[in-house]
């Protein structure tokens, strides 16, 4: 596009486009409390952000890492291969209440992203977030911290709690001036990695993190296989394909500043984990299994058990991650493991014989279901979650019931919230009817599907679980997903944050 800069990694925060290195993440949301003092202090974070490149970089270490290190275990070297390797990463983003205490109202609404300026409070019903409604006023049933106004969030990954704690109490003492400090503390949230075999996992026990779209960047890493490649506009604003700025027949609506920045979507969102597996045990296909024999069938012991095979049927996955789609009758570890294969497939439209329609990873992508380049491309976004809370306990499990939160800490990247995060939830899980043109009512997303809690014809269901009968629907007796808050911020490129919202005077 004529006048565009050209992109370069270093100019973007390396949540954005890489995704932060982390075996656990801290979210420190704050208000700014003094934006005159705010400004020149984010001045002085810039150097310990972690850019797109420098990501790009740590990435390639770990891998190089991982081999040196397997190779002194295979040498008998125990003590080196102890050795761990330590990297924090640090980005910053803002609500759109943060932009305005840094460069006034009028000219943070340039941004022209209504989603965004409203907040994510002000979405949550239209969400279908739990809540109460008094007249007009609808609160949503939120913990306390999302329903204060948050500026911004501090992102901190890292290989330790320990490392990421100093990193936070580094940047704090950036914001801090004679014992004062410019910003006050809203939360402190932090996510970890779930340990041993489940590393990578998320609490309900599925591989999660494979499947991200690549970003049409030179320098950034060619497409795997099955993996689709999205302009840069649709996870950066003011780039190409970035729908608002280059809608045909109307001006470039971007302020100059936005370019290269991303909004992120947070979202908390607890599981109840005893409880999904509870139903599955007693919704598994009991007339093919005895429930205390894990497999379906005698004749072939790695045969999954019925309650694996409804659990995948929801996710789309095993729990290994092989798609549903390449081998829905059992999982298979080799294809759940291998880059070059477990993300080639693409579903087989209006059939859900061998992956549900509902199923979260349809919904979320529907590969096929609807036209690549304007029914799918746009609606791609990048994924940056992490888990968080303690793993399921033995009284949890024999009571079948959660005691202790966990869930996972959702982020997503994108450069229109109404085509990314909100609309994935409101136009695709949420919905009953998506994918649309289908023989067969498709259902709700099992995982995240959030029924309208106010029209009692609105069920949590979907068809499809049984794949002998894909006619049958299956009603879910609950959410086992529930949103407990977000926001929505605006994670501003390496320029802006260092030359815009640290000078710009409020209008
Ligand atoms: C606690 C809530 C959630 C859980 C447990 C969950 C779990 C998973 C799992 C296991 C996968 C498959 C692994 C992968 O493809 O990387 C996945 C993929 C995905 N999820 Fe979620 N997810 C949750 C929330 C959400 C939300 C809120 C959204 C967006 C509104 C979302 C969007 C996606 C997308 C876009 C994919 C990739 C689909 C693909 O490209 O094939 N997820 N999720």
């Amino acid at each position: 596009m004529a006048g565009l800069p050209p992109l370069e990694l270093k100019d973007i925060q390396g949540d954005v486009l890489v995704g932060l290195s982390k075996k656990t993440e801290i979210f420190h949301f704050f208000q700014i409390k003094d934006a005159k003092a705010f400004k020149p202090q984010l001045k002085n974070l810039v150097p310990h952000i972690t850019t797109a490149d420098k990501a790009t970089g740590e990435k390639e270490e770990i891998k190089r890492f991982r081999v040196q290190r397997r190779e002194k275990v295979e040498a008998g070297d125990a003590n080196t291969a102890k050795a761990a390797l330590s990297i924090v990463g640090v980005n910053i983003s803002f609500s759109h209440l943060g932009l305005v205490q840094l460069i006034g109202e009028a000219k943070a609404k340039e941004i022209n992203d209504d989603l965004f300026i409203g907040g994510q409070k002000k979405d949550a019903k239209d969400l279908h977030d739990r809540g109460k409604t008094d007249g007009d006023k609808f609160t949503p049933a939120w913990d306390a911290a999302f329903l204060k106004d948050i500026h911004g969030v501090i992102l901190i990954t890292g290989d330790s709690f320990d490392s990421v704690s100093q990193k936070l109490n580094e940047v704090k003492r950036v914001f801090s001036k004679d014992g004062v400090s410019s910003i006050t503390d809203v939360a402190t949230l932090a996510g970890d990695v779930r340990p041993g075999d489940q590393k990578g996992h998320e609490h309900f026990g599925y591989k999660d993190g494979i499947s991200n779209p690549r970003v049409d960047v030179s320098s950034l890493p060619k497409a795997l296989p099955g993996q689709t490649t999205i302009k840069q506009g649709v996870a950066l604003l003011g780039r190409p394909g970035d729908d608002v700025a280059f809608k045909v027949g109307t001006p470039v609506v971007r302020p100059k500043w936005a370019l290269d920045g991303s909004f992120l979507a947070f979202r908390k969102l607890p599981q109840l984990v005893p409880e999904f597996d509870k139903f599955l045990v007693n919704n598994a296909k009991t007339d093919v299994v005895n429930q205390s024999t894990p497999n379906v069938f005698d004749d072939f012991p790695d045969a999954p058990s019925a309650t694996d095979i409804l659990g995948a049927r929801f996710v789309g996955r095993w729990k290994s991650g092989a798609p549903i789609r390449a081998t829905p009758l059992a999982d298979d570890l080799k294809l759940a493991t291998d880059e070059l294969r477990n993300n080639k497939f693409r579903f087989n439209k209006n059939s859900q014989e061998a992956c549900p329609f509902a199923a979260h990873i349809r919904k979320m992508n529907p590969r096929k279901d609807v036209d690549q380049e304007t029914g799918l491309n746009p609606h791609l976004i990048l994924r940056r979650g992490i888990p968080f809370g303690p793993e399921v306990t033995s009284q949890e499990k024999v009571t079948n019931s959660t005691q202790h939160e966990r869930g996972l800490y959702f982020v997503s990247y994108q450069s229109n919230l109404a085509n990314g995060f909100s609309f994935l939830q409101k136009a695709w899980a949420n919905n009953s009817g998506f994918p649309i043109g289908t023989t067969i009512v498709p259902g709700l997303d099992p995982l995240i599907g959030q029924e309208d809690l106010a029209d009692p014809k609105d069920v949590r269901d979907m068809s499809g679980y049984d794949d002998d009968d894909v006619t049958k629907r299956l009603k879910f007796d609950r959410r086992w997903v529930e949103s407990k808050g977000g926001e929505y911020f605006f994670s501003p490129s390496i320029p802006t944050l260092s030359e815009v919202l640290t000078t710009a005077t409020p209008s």
